[in-house]
């Protein structure tokens, strides 16, 4: 089964309006022609409707780095999925280790966000990863096994073969530390695993799982040249044009 590879930059907590415009123009010419990868930017909620309306028929998708599960409500500083489409966004990431480490999200909550991304059409990035203490402890598999069964929590294999699973170890996002590539694969190829035994061998066979953690242009190739690493969620280096452009290029053809 051959998946392309997904290299989604996951903005954070940076880009105004005005350098929303400026990267996602600069990064729509960096990657014009490249051909065998797909490309996706996940900037802040405040930016999200002008990199839908500045990259409308291109072929960089759009989304969202967190929501609140429900469809409305006294909820005072979240937005929903309902608010997510609106915009014009088609994916969402989801217990990403920062909401999870700094906004107390834990597994059951990120289930339930999983359930109704996929309820409302958007696409789930479902992410996981262990601590530097976890991995030194052994837990790698047991913690990432546990994130992910109740992240896929209630979700039938057809609906779960357009999840995208990210594995981002804690101990290596923004610390400019990067997982060996072997070190990686062996998390993906148990990911793959696990993904078989809740949705089958086929639906496992298709489902993307990116590697997060200090991804750059000249770590980039030797990762996703595993055989279960199918793509990268990309932090620091997706703030500039060329780092990120020299990802995809990296990855494509
Ligand atoms: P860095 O690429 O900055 O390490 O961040 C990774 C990450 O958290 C992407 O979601």
């Amino acid at each position: 089964m051959s998946r392309t590879p997904l290299i989604t930059g996951n903005w954070k907590m940076h880009k105004t309006l005005a350098a929303t415009r400026t990267l996602v123009a600069e990064l729509d010419t960096a990657i014009d022609g490249v051909a065998g990868v797909d490309a996706a930017v996940a900037p802040p909620f405040t930016a999200l409707e002008t990199a839908v309306s500045a990259l409308q028929g291109k072929s960089i998708a759009v989304g969202a780095q967190n929501m609140n599960e429900a469809e409305e409500g006294a909820f005072t500083g979240e937005i929903s999925p309902v608010m997510l489409t609106d915009v014009g966004v088609s994916f969402v990431i989801l217990g990403h280790s920062e909401r999870r480490a700094i906004f107390g999200e834990d597994d059951e909550l990120v289930g339930r966000k999983v359930r109704s991304a996929l309820a409302h059409d958007l696409q789930p990035y479902l992410c996981c990863g262990e601590t530097r203490e976890q991995r030194e402890a052994n837990e790698t598999i047991a913690v990432v096994r546990r994130q992910l069964q109740a992240g896929l929590d209630g979700i039938d294999a057809h609906r779960a073969a357009g999840i995208v699973v990210a594995y981002e170890p804690v101990w290596a996002i923004g610390t400019g530390l990067t997982a060996t590539p072997e070190q990686a694969q062996a998390v993906h190829a148990d990911i793959r695993a696990l993904l078989a035994e809740l949705f089958g061998g086929s639906t496992a066979a298709a489902m993307r799982i990116q590697y997060g953690g200090s991804v750059k242009p000249g770590n980039a190739a030797e990762l996703m040249s595993q055989p279960d690493i199918d793509g990268a969620l990309v932090g620091g280096a997706s703030l500039d044009a060329d780092s990120f452009a020299g990802i995809v290029r990296a990855v494509g053809s």
